[in-house]
């Protein structure tokens, strides 16, 4: 397959040029510098002049504290510029992939989220990426949006991705344990992107790890247990603790009916264990 990844240098954009490339597909990989998704005329002619049969978008403004005081940047990168994909992958009869995210969902619902409730997105960008959503789906009315959330991962600058490291060096850490989400390992993400590029659906899907999901002190949990860290380093606090400027959902754990789109992720202990075995090789 002749795919384009934009956003190839982020934790989840790597993840799939890995995966892409383990399958000798034909893939493209965008970074920041060789496509800049805000650009409209740059992207128009990037998608026309490659003539690919896919784009997964792994670009995105990730910083979700510093949403709260760069709303236009955020909604230029996350809404519009997906916006600009969208158009140009449907211009170029090329299928559309782009990530959304589980804080389209203001976290008050007992249990999982699935692709039939409504998103009501608080904070400034948990609301751009459902303006992308929206606007994905007017660019490029057959794409594919899905939504996943807590994602870890090689290469990953997040609470869960360096976690192992962190606490590998002995550091104290502090984990929230008040906040629900399904955990989601950036390797198994991308399989699943891949077999929904391929798939000719379209609509909506969640894409998590299987379990239940957990806190993020359960997570951290789970992260000594498998690499042999000592658990007494972690000390549980509540969300309102941490004082952070965006809102986050206080459950945001998501789930699928569409089954049969793709193979379901594994266990997301299985998917730590062997995120937290490659930290360590
Ligand atoms: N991480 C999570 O827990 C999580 C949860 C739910 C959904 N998601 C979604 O998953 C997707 C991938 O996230 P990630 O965790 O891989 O984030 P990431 O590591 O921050 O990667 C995002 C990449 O996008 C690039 N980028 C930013 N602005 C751009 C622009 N204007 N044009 C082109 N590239 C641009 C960034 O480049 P710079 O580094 O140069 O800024 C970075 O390489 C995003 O859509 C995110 O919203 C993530």
């Amino acid at each position: 397959m002749k795919i384009l990844v934009t956003g190839a240098e982020g934790m989840v954009g790597r993840a799939v040029v890995r995966h892409l490339t383990r399958l000798e597909d034909e893939v493209t990989a965008a970074g920041r510098s060789d496509l800049d998704i805000t650009n409209r005329d740059a992207v128009f002619h990037f998608v026309s002049d490659g003539g690919f049969e896919a784009l997964i978008n792994c670009a995105a403004y990730t910083d979700v504290d510093g949403a709260e005081s760069e709303s236009e940047l955020c909604y230029e990168v996350n809404a519009r510029g997906v916006g600009h994909l969208a158009e140009a992958c449907r211009e170029s009869s090329a299928s559309f992939v782009t990530i959304s995210t589980d804080f389209v969902f203001d976290g008050t619902k007992d249990g999982f989220y699935t692709e039939e409730d409504a998103p009501s997105p608080r904070g400034v960008y948990a609301q751009a990426k459902y303006e992308g959503e929206l606007l994905a789906r007017e660019g490029h009315p057959e794409c594919i949006i899905v939504r996943s959330g807590w994602i870890f991962g090689r290469g990953g600058t997040n609470f869960l991705s360096v976690l192992p490291r962190l606490l590998g060096e002995g550091r104290d850490i502090k984990a929230i344990s008040d906040s629900f989400g399904t955990p989601t390992f950036g390797d198994d993400l991308a399989v699943a992107l891949r077999e929904l590029a391929a798939s000719g659906s379209k609509g909506v899907v969640h894409v998590v790890n299987s379990g239940e999901g957990e806190s993020y002190s359960g997570f951290a949990a789970h992260v000594c247990s498998s690499g042999g860290f000592d658990p007494s380093k972690v000390a549980r606090v509540s969300s309102a603790e941490l004082e952070r400027p965006a809102p986050r959902p206080a459950n945001s754990r998501l789930a699928t009916v569409r089954g049969g789109l793709f193979e379901p992720l594994p266990d997301w202990r299985d998917a730590v264990d062997r995120f937290v075995e490659s930290e360590q090789r």
